[in-house]
């Protein structure tokens, strides 16, 4: 694109996005910020975002009414370098006629690889064998060494068959597992289901909950779906089976996940999100049956670079009026056209 350097639109990056989106950003937009690789502190939030067209950001930022309020009427668009957007107060974008835009699709594999890595880590307790090697205590094979749990053949339960959901279900098919699902829309037509596949949606999530041996959560977090997962559900879980997370952290009740734990029901567990990132709940980290991951789930440097050009792309789309790819809150567009 031929732009002149003041005729460019302005942009404020809360953080340092993964190349080539950085440079994209750099060569659409007048850009404020984005030189640091940590989360904007709120105050610079409310002063940088101050006559800008559009906002750049992560997941480690509050993107709430006043935040938009303090962007003074030019800010088109609130692009969220993440497929989740729970940071964002969509209701108030669309009040605002902002758009609010995510990056779908790109993060997929990517997430459903690490949620596997968590199923086969905590069922297979690879951590903790990690752990006994490098601190000296393995001094031969054992019949009883850390023996885990199978996982092919098992029945996997997979809550929210969204995407990700649905390639978590595929890569099911190589263990030759059964799969439980819960879908908002209902279940899936029969061509949406791949060859081979033995899925089976379950329209309860107490049913599925009582017959997976593995329940992955795909959620998005939402009013519906904060603490899905609390005590009374968890208390329907087999004896040894294992809950992983890779969605938002405030879908489980963590308290009542660590005193579950701790009675074997479920079993074990593999969390990459957790309620109030980045503090943990009291008593989760001294667990041994439990496998904790930092929020990783899109964090391989092809899914982050494609995820930095899509949330510039969107972006760069929305301020010069055309179809932003990946909208949130379209009917915001209608609100945009009436002021
Ligand atoms: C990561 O958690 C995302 O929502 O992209």
């Amino acid at each position: 694109m031929n732009v002149s350097r003041s005729d460019k639109p302005r942009l404020l990056l809360t953080r340092r996005i993964p190349e080539p989106g950085y440079s994209l950003a750099h060569e659409v937009f007048t850009v404020t910020g984005g030189d640091e690789d940590r989360p904007l502190a709120r105050e610079f939030l409310l002063q940088g975002i101050s006559g800008v067209d559009a906002l750049i950001c992560l997941l480690t930022e509050t993107v709430d009414g006043p935040v938009m309020d303090a962007a003074g009427g030019r800010l088109r668009v609130i692009s969220n370098m993440a497929v989740g957007f729970d940071n964002i107060d969509v209701a108030a974008a669309t009040a605002r006629g902002i758009l609010v835009t995510n990056t779908p699709g790109v993060l997929t594999d990517a997430t459903a690889d690490l949620a596997w890595a968590l199923i086969l880590g905590a069922a297979r307790r690879v951590v903790e064998g990690d752990r006994l090697v490098r601190e000296g205590l393995f001094e031969q094979w054992g019949p009883f060494l850390l023996l885990g749990r199978a996982v092919a053949g098992a029945t996997l339960g997979i809550v929210g068959m969204g995407r990700i959901g649905q390639a978590v279900a595929r890569r099911a098919v190589g263990f030759d597992m059964r799969v439980l699902y819960t879908r908002l829309h209902g279940p899936l037509s029969a061509d949406e289901i791949p060859a081979g596949a033995r899925w089976e949606y379950c329209p309860g999530l107490d049913e599925l909950l009582s017959e997976a041996d593995v329940v992955s959560l795909h959620v998005p977090l939402d009013s519906r779906t904060r603490h899905l997962i609390g005590a009374r559900e968890l208390g329907l879980m087999k004896p040894g089976s294992l809950l992983v997370n890779t969605s938002r952290g405030p879908v489980v009740d963590e308290a009542a996940l660590v005193d579950a734990l701790k009675a074997g029901r479920p079993g074990g567990a593999g969390l990459d999100v957790y309620e109030e990132e980045p503090r943990l709940a009291p008593g989760l980290a001294g667990l041994e049956n439990v496998v904790l991951l930092p929020h990783l789930g899109s964090a391989t440097v092809e899914t982050r670079g494609r995820m930095a050009v899509m949330a510039v792309e969107n972006a760069s789309a929305a301020v010069r009026g055309e179809a932003a790819p990946h909208v949130v809150n379209p009917e915001a567009l209608s609100r945009m056209m009436s002021t």
